[in-house]
């Protein structure tokens, strides 16, 4: 009875408190600074919360959000801090060493708190404005309850002795301080894995996730056509890498979702060759696999394209058993009905059928040496069972290639797409896509740049 009496009085009325250590309240807030913060989606973030509580119907949930990355540790180039996706898809904020727990009793009764560190101005000299735990930081995100993080501990205990079972712990996360706390409480618990669940959740994307989509996919398509236009032979690969990231960047992206692949002839034929250094000739083909992430959410696109600005009869027809390939899978979804399993499987006998004899003795197929595409959203090869039917709401990439090492000539071409309703749409096809285009989108920028 005593202990209960604790707990109850010490995380009682703490809710939206201001923590000893908190600056005054006249120090500006990031997510109010104009450009600093993204709005957060109240509604999307909290239709997801009550979705979990579906799935699970009572428990438990602990989800601790990122930390800061160590400069000198962790070689952080692009950024160093990216939230946890687990901890963004129900708060969308984008707040270091916070925590969200949730008490789900039943689907109708979800409790959620969210923790934040406590301010601290003279921290904040270094590393930028951030959220403390305060009724700012409940407006912003919708979670009525903020507490400082050093109540966690206390609160935690409680919902061991006295919350719904089981706990449900995202078990991808392993630093000392995410272990430290779940043994702590939760040794000798039923604790079990958040992540199959919220995996299970992220295959369909709501509204807000496709909205971020489409952002990542615009910016990356105006970073593949920044690099086609630039193209000239004699460019080395990593002068195309940064017209594309530029490209990128100043459409919004934050930063790449994953290292950009820029392949010129034979690098062309190593499928994730990331190096980018060699110089281009007359005459390759160049691969770029690379894409755009925004708000959490990455984009994944390919396009083959010819360093001069005109294919030969030879990569045409290539490139054309590819395009052909990724539209007649495209052509073949049964919404509710194929599965990507089946999909990688007719674009395989499709380029079978059709490769005559492009690839010498052998059919193409032999050279298509990776499966069709796979999911995309927080992740690029995002989270999900395969075996599902394709159904509204999801997003995934159709990407055949041929690679021909000994004529150092790889074909790649990668569009994302997603199901609605009325079937599928693409969301990545305003890049150029076929050779007609590509050469067209060539000239523009060789005549921007006077011929040369
Ligand atoms: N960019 C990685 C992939 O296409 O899977
Ligand atoms: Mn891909
Ligand atoms: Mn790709």
């Amino acid at each position: 009875m005593l202990l209960l009496v604790c707990l109850m009085a010490a995380t009682g009325a703490a809710a939206q408190s201001r923590p000893a250590s908190a600056a005054s309240s006249d120090w500006p807030v990031v997510a109010e600074l104009p450009g600093m913060g993204r709005a957060i989606d109240t509604a999307a973030t909290a239709a997801r919360r009550r979705a979990l509580a579906r799935r699970i119907g009572t428990g438990t949930v602990l989800i601790p959000a990122a930390h800061e990355r160590d400069l000198e540790r962790d070689y952080v180039q692009d950024n160093d801090f990216r939230q946890h996706n687990t901890f963004f898809y129900f708060t969308q904020l984008e707040a270091k060493d916070a925590w969200l727990l949730l008490t789900v009793r039943g689907t109708e009764e979800l409790d959620a708190v969210l923790f934040l560190p406590p301010r601290n101005p003279a921290r904040e000299r270094w590393t930028g404005l951030a959220l403390g735990p305060d009724s700012v930081a409940a407006r912003l995100t919708g979670i009525a309850t903020v507490l400082p993080t050093d109540s966690l501990d206390r609160r935690l205990q409680r919902a061991a002795f006295l919350g719904p079972r089981p706990m449900y712990v995202p078990l991808d996360v392993t630093t000392r301080d995410e272990t430290r706390v779940v043994d702590a409480v939760f040794t000798g618990r039923d604790v079990r894995n958040l992540r199959p669940v919220v995996d299970s959740m992220r295959l369909f994307k709501d509204a807000d996730e496709i909205a971020r989509l489409r952002r990542a996919m615009d910016a990356s398509v105006a970073g593949h056509v920044a690099a086609m236009r630039s193209a000239r032979p004699g460019m080395y690969e990593y002068e195309l890498e940064a017209a594309l990231e530029a490209g990128f960047r100043r459409s919004g992206a934050d930063r790449m979702g994953y290292p950009s692949i820029v392949g010129s002839g034979p690098n062309g034929t190593t499928l994730h060759y990331d190096v980018n250094r060699r110089q281009t000739r007359d005459g390759d083909l160049v691969v770029i696999d690379a894409a755009a992430e925004w708000g959490q959410y990455t984009a994944d696109i390919t396009r083959t394209f010819p360093v001069n600005g005109r294919f030969t009869a030879r990569q045409k027809a290539i490139y054309d058993l590819v395009l052909a390939t990724q539209q007649a899978a495209f052509d073949s979804i049964k919404v509710g009905e194929t599965t990507m399993r089946q999909l990688n499987q007719i674009s395989r006998e499709y380029m079978k059928a059709h490769s005559d004899t492009l690839c010498g003795e052998q059919t193409c197929e032999t050279f298509y040496i990776h499966s069709l595409g796979h999911w995309i959203g927080m992740d690029v090869h995002d989270v999900g069972d395969y075996s599902t039917p394709l159904q509204p709401g999801m997003t995934f990439t159709l990407e055949p290639g041929i690679y021909l090492p000994d004529e150092g000539l790889g074909v790649r071409i990668e569009d994302c797409v997603l199901i609605t309703a009325e079937g599928p749409v693409w969301l990545s096809a305003s890049a150029p896509r076929t050779t007609a285009d590509v050469e067209r989108v060539m000239a523009e920028g060789r005549r921007a740049r006077g011929g040369r």
